[in-house]
């Protein structure tokens, strides 16, 4: 695998000495990607009438059928939308909700998903009901019997996370699938963290609406997301945007949602190939060992132990800050400024639960010394800011 590591950090345009230990918030896009994006770009303005006529329409049909034969699906059951974001929103206020129906989500959800729902619940006078997950050392077990003693006769949708963004938690959502079938719940995914990153097939989750990402885990230009929704449930789905194409199935109206630059979206095809370059079987093989390692070494550096249990676990973990750093948003902020500004370490600090947490990411372009860099820094910059506020 010694074609992963430090080496592919020539695929990024990252800036000089940067070490990315936080590839969960944003993502990062190949230099591949903006190249061949910036390529679309140019053909769309050479003649834009004629691309969007001739050109788009195949090249967009090409885009997703090079993402659904990597994501295990149909071309048509596949929509490009903005982010992940944008496909949860689009199916909730898609959604048949009747007043006192009830939309179950989880305290692991992420806050704008909750959002979503809040609004979503609040125009259709139905309520939002949570659920309870442990923040850390869940069980597959545990997870399905909470969700599964929450789902009550009015319930019906579960909106629940792949890989949840705090607690870096992978949710075994076959089994949460099944559960909701047979009480008569569909589930819709936040994927926003799955593609590229848990193994998956959407043909055979058995969910019915799954929101998935390009920009996080894929390394897609920004603005790149895709809804993928059960064949059956289509006809109740629509954009956010609506326009031209209304109720001429599912696959038309989410290939037209107003004149945009598609540049991105059409880069997929690139993304993959360089993808399938690396070989997937190496990349789960080289990452999962990597955030495997990368644990072992902070837990036992720090005498602290992960939140996110090995069985549930992808490419990213949570890991608590050592000591009693105080269990603050200004704290972890000044903490992840030092560590960029003084170490070259870009992380993601978090204060959940009364305690300062880290979320490591381990990717291609990562190799174990940046880890062990974290876990001498970390420390010494907690000693400095304690002796020099
Ligand atoms: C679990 C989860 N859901 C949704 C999002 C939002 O993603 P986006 O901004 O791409 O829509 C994030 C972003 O980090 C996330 O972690």
């Amino acid at each position: 695998m010694n074609h992963l590591g430090h080496i592919r950090r020539e695929d990024f345009c990252f800036e000089d000495g940067l070490v990315l230990l936080n590839h969960g918030s944003f993502g990062v896009a190949t230099r591949g990607a903006l190249e061949a994006q910036a390529e679309w770009r140019l053909r769309l303005e050479r003649n834009p009438p004629n691309f969007f006529r001739h050109v788009f329409p195949k090249a967009l049909n090409e885009a997703r059928a090079a993402l659904a034969a990597y994501l295990g699906a149909e071309a048509e059951d596949l929509g490009f939308i903005d982010n992940a974001t944008a496909g949860v929103n689009a199916v909730l206020r898609s959604f048949p909700l009747a007043p006192g129906d009830e939309v179950l989500s989880t305290s692991l959800g992420y806050g704008a998903v909750r959002n979503a729902i809040r609004y979503a619940c609040r125009r259709a006078g139905a309520h939002p009901v949570e659920v309870a997950i442990p923040f850390a050392g869940a069980s597959a077990d545990e997870i399905v019997a909470r969700i599964a003693g929450r789902i009550g006769p009015r319930c019906k949708l579960l909106v629940i996370d792949h890989i949840a963004s705090e607690s870096a938690l992978v949710f075994p959502l076959e089994r949460i699938a099944a559960l909701c079938r047979e009480r008569g719940v569909r589930v819709l995914v936040d994927g926003a963290h799955g593609p590229g990153h848990a193994p998956f097939a959407l043909n055979e989750l058995g969910v019915d609406y799954y929101s998935g990402n390009g920009h996080k885990w894929l390394c897609t230009p920004k603005g790149t997301a895709f809804l993928w929704v059960r064949r059956e449930r289509q006809s109740g789905v629509h954009p956010l945007v609506i326009s031209h194409f209304l109720d001429q199935g599912f696959a038309a109206e989410f290939g037209w949602q107003g004149t945009r630059d598609p540049s991105n979206w059409l880069s997929m095809p690139d993304v993959l190939a360089w993808r399938a370059g690396l070989g997937e079987e190496n990349v789960r093989h080289y990452c999962g060992q990597l955030t495997a390692r990368a644990v072992g070494a902070l837990e036992q550096a720090w005498g602290v132990r992960a939140a996110t249990p090995p069985a549930l676990r992808g490419f990213m973990a949570t890991i608590p800050i050592p000591g009693e750093p105080p269990a603050t948003r200004a704290f972890a902020e000044k903490l992840r400024q030092r560590l960029l500004d003084e170490d070259r370490l870009e992380t993601q600090i978090i204060a959940v639960m009364g305690r300062l947490w880290i979320r490591i990411t381990a990717f291609v372009y990562n190799a174990e010394e940046d880890y062990d860099r974290l876990a001498e820094a970390l420390p010494r910059r907690l000693n400095l800011i304690a002796n020099q506020p």
